[in-house]
Parts: structure tokens; C-alpha cells; sequence
């Protein structure tokens, strides 16, 4: 079931607002993706509301590699998260892309507290909560829920849905008194487009869309303001998948949610994201706003990355160029000095080796009339290249 207009409960309106914001704008233009062009009302371009809510400031996660069996020895670390930063604002949708392996979800379990940060803030409304704990980081945490890849193995099988999406209720009893428990999980199994009577089912009498409904609907228990969704689609059939981009899509506009969304799928982060950030072996090597990157990238990565996006159109797909990366990419635990993509990287000079480049607006676009290329792009010789054809 995918209703029109969603209700909006007392049980999870958001705090500090009014609930039922109508979604808005038109779908946005045809990228041949089936699963971007089946989501109505494309949120392309669509604005916060300004001010930030999550500031991450130089996060770092460094798994420690040890040897031996009795006298376990730190011999190394696997630098997955490696110095990150960028900013969520107030009900906007922050695209997370990279490819397999470059801390993607390292970044989604730091934000909701799955992982502890080694080094790094983590702001949350202007404070840090990696100098929280006990009761304050608790309080704070229940605001950052995450939605899994996985709808198939993120849910207990031995669990009824009704105690899958209650549980986050035994840690904040807070939010929803034990007499009013089954109201509330109702309430979410029909935000979320399920019969609120399926309550005693179990998970495996769900498709996978459904259970990725069940997911979200666990997701948004606590009336969270921000939700890290990592791969939230991407076990999904393309039929479905659609489905619940459209979902996830009308529950922010409904509730005020600002998401952080971390998929592999170029279209459909272009489709759900206001701004995109490219992640390449721990770091960030661009970020922008949709249109931004996808029509003026300027990093050799993310140029690399969009000319391998499906092109539907025959004439179209002929002109373009296809930008083949060779090599592998380098292991986390020893990664490449100056630019870590310097190893794959066609235009790498001596300079790429030495200097880590800064994401920053590259100084030769920081000038008033650089139009969209005036973005933050981590490259020494940054340079605007249109890879996708325009449409
Ligand atoms: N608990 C851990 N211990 C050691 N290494 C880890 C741990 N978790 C992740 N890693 C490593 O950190 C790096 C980043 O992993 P991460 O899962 O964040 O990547 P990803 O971008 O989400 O990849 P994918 O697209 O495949 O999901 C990988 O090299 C991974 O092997
Ligand atoms: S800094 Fe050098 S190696 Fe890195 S992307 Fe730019 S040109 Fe390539
Ligand atoms: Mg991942």
C-alpha cells in the first residue's frame, strides 16, 4: 500500500513544529534510472531550512590491525574514516556516494554512536557528543536513528514486528508509556504504509519492501530529527526500491527529517539529495549540491564515477566519454600519500604525492563569476568537466 496522504499521529510528531508540510515540486528530469524516475515529486535543489543540525568536524576511525594469539600486538590500523567533514542542515538530504569500502558506513555508525570516533567532533545542535555520555549522550542519541541496508537480516526473525518496532521504547520508556505502546507501534505500521494489525506477524511473513517499511518504521519510534539511512534501498527489487525512496521522501517532508543517505546508485542520491558529498578511501574528495556535482563536477573521481552512470539516451551515450579508472583501489591500512586517488588518477603531477589537497573552493573558482564549479573539491588541478550529457 503506498497512501497519498500520510496521517500524522500525535505518537510521532516531531518536536518544536507542526506536522504536515505538503511535499513539494515537480518530478524532476528523466535520468533513465527506473527506480529515480518512478519517484514522484523529486526533491532535486530542494533547501533546508538553514541551520545546521549535525556538524562533523575532522572524524576519524582507525581500526586497529593486531598479530598474534596470546600477546596481541597493534601492528597497523585501517584508516576507514580519515578526516571528515561536512555539515547536515535542518530538514535537507546530505547524499553520501563512494565506492565499496571507502567508510561510508563507517560514517553511518560513528553519527548514530555504533562506533566510537577516534579522533574528530560530531555537533549535534553546537555540541559535541563525543564528549558526551550516560544520561546526556542517551538523551542526544535518541534524536540520530539509523535505517539498515539490510531488511532481511537488520530484523530479529524470532521478534514480532510490534516488539521490533517497540523495542527502542524499553530504552526511552520516556517517549511512549508501557500502557501505550501497541497505540504507537499502530500508528508508525500506518505511517509507514503497513496494517497497523499486523502487529504479531514476524518478519519473514514480509516481502523485503515491507520489511524495509518496518525498518523505518523502527527508525522513526523515537521521533527522531535525523535519520542515517545506509544503503537504505539497495537489497530492494527496482520496483520497490521506488517505492521506498517515495517513502522515505514524503515521511521528511511530513516530519521535518533530515537524512543522511548513503547509497551506491548515483541516480538515486541525485534523485533524494539536496547537496552530495564523494567519498573516496576515508576522505571526501567533493561536495555539492546536486547540481553541482552531477552537471559541474571538477574532481577526477567524481568524474570517473558519473561517466560510469547508465546513460539511456542512444545519441547521447555515443557522445560521451567513458572514463576507465585502472588500478585498484589502494588498501585503507596504507594508503597513498598527498591525494589518496593519485594512484588511479590520469592528471596525478609530483605535487598529487606530496600535499594532501584541501577540500576547499579551488582558489582559480573561487571568483564571483565561476558559477556552479565554485564548490568545495578536494584536487590540486580541480578543472570542470561535463561527463553526464546534458538533458
Ligand atoms: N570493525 C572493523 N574492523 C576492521 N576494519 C573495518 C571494520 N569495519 C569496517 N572496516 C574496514 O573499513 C573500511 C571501510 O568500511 P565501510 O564498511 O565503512 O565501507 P563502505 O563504504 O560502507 O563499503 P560498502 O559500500 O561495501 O558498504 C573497509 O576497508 C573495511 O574493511
Ligand atoms: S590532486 Fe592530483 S591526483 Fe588528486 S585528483 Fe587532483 S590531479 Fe588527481
Ligand atoms: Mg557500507
Amino acid at each position: 500500500m503506498e497512501p497519498d496522504e500520510l496521517p500524522t499521529p500525535d505518537a510521532i510528531r516531531p518536536p518544536g513544529g507542526p506536522a504536515g508540510s505538503a511535499a513539494g515540486g515537480a518530478a524532476g528530469p528523466a535520468t533513465g534510472n527506473p527506480v529515480a524516475e518512478a519517484v514522484a515529486g523529486g526533491t532535486g535543489g530542494r533547501p533546508g531550512h538553514g541551520e545546521p543540525v549535525l556538524e562533523i568536524r575532522g572524524l576519524v576511525k582507525h581500526f586497529p590491525l593486531t598479530r598474534g594469539i596470546l600477546f596481541r600486538k597493534q601492528v597497523g590500523a585501517v584508516k576507514a574514516v580519515d578526516g571528515v567533514s561536512f555539515d547536515l542542515h535542518r530538514g535537507e538530504t546530505l547524499g553520501i556516494v563512494g565506492e565499496s569500502g571507502c567508510g561510508k558506513s563507517t560514517v553511518a555508525k560513528l553519527l548514530v554512536g555504533l562506533e566510537r570516533p577516534t579522533a574528530g567532533q560530531i555537533r549535534y545542535r553546537g555540541e559535541d557528543i563525543t564528549k558526551l555520555s550516560g544520561r546526556a549522550l542517551k538523551a542526544v542519541r535518541r534524536n540520530i536513528q539509523m535505517v539498515f541496508q539490510d531488511p532481511y537480516t537488520s530484523l530479529n526473525p524470532r521478534m514480532t514486528v510490534g516488539d521490533i518496532i517497540g523495542e527502542p521504547y524499553d530504552i526511552h520508556p520516556e517517549v511512549a508509556p508501557k500502557g501505550d505502546r501497541r497505540r504507537r507501534v499502530q500508528e508508525l505500521l500506518d505511517v509507514v504504509g503497513l496494517n497497523p494489525e499486523y502487529l504479531n506477524r514476524y518478519p519473514h511473513q514480509f516481502s523485503g519492501g515491507q520489511r524495509q517499511r518496518i525498518g523505518i518504521a523502527r527508525g522513526l519510534a523515537l521521533r527522531p530529527e535525523i535519520i542515517v539511512a545506509d544503503e537504505p534501498v539497495s537489497a530492494l527489487d527496482v520496483s520497490v526500491q521506488a517505492q521506498v525512496v517515495n517513502l522515505l521522501e514524503r515521511l521528511q517532508n511530513t516530519f521535518d527529517l533530515s537524512y543522511v543517505f548513503i547509497a551506491h546508485d548515483l541516480s538515486v542520491v541525485r534523485h533524494i539529495s539536496d547537496r552530495v558529498a564523494v567519498m573516496y578511501l576515508g576522505r571526501l574528495a567533493e561536495s555539492g549540491t546536486d547540481e553541482q556535482i552531477y552537471d559541474h563536477p571538477t574532481h577526477p573521481y567524481t568524474q570517473a564515477l558519473l561517466s560510469a552512470v547508465p546513460v539511456p539516451d542512444p545519441e547521447a551515450r555515443e557522445s560521451r566519454t567513458r572514463i576507465l579508472l585502472t588500478g585498484d583501489v589502494p588498501s585503507p591500512a596504507d594508503p597513498p600519500s598527498g591525494c589518496r586517488f593519485r594512484t588511479r588518477c590520469w592528471k596525478a603531477q609530483e605535487l598529487c604525492a606530496e600535499q594532501v589537497p584541501p577540500l576547499e573552493v579551488p582558489p582559480r573558482f573561487a571568483t564571483p563569476d565561476a558559477g556552479p564549479a565554485a564548490h568545495p573539491s578536494a584536487c590540486h588541478f580541480a578543472e570542470e568537466r561535463q561527463v553526464v550529457p546534458g538533458e
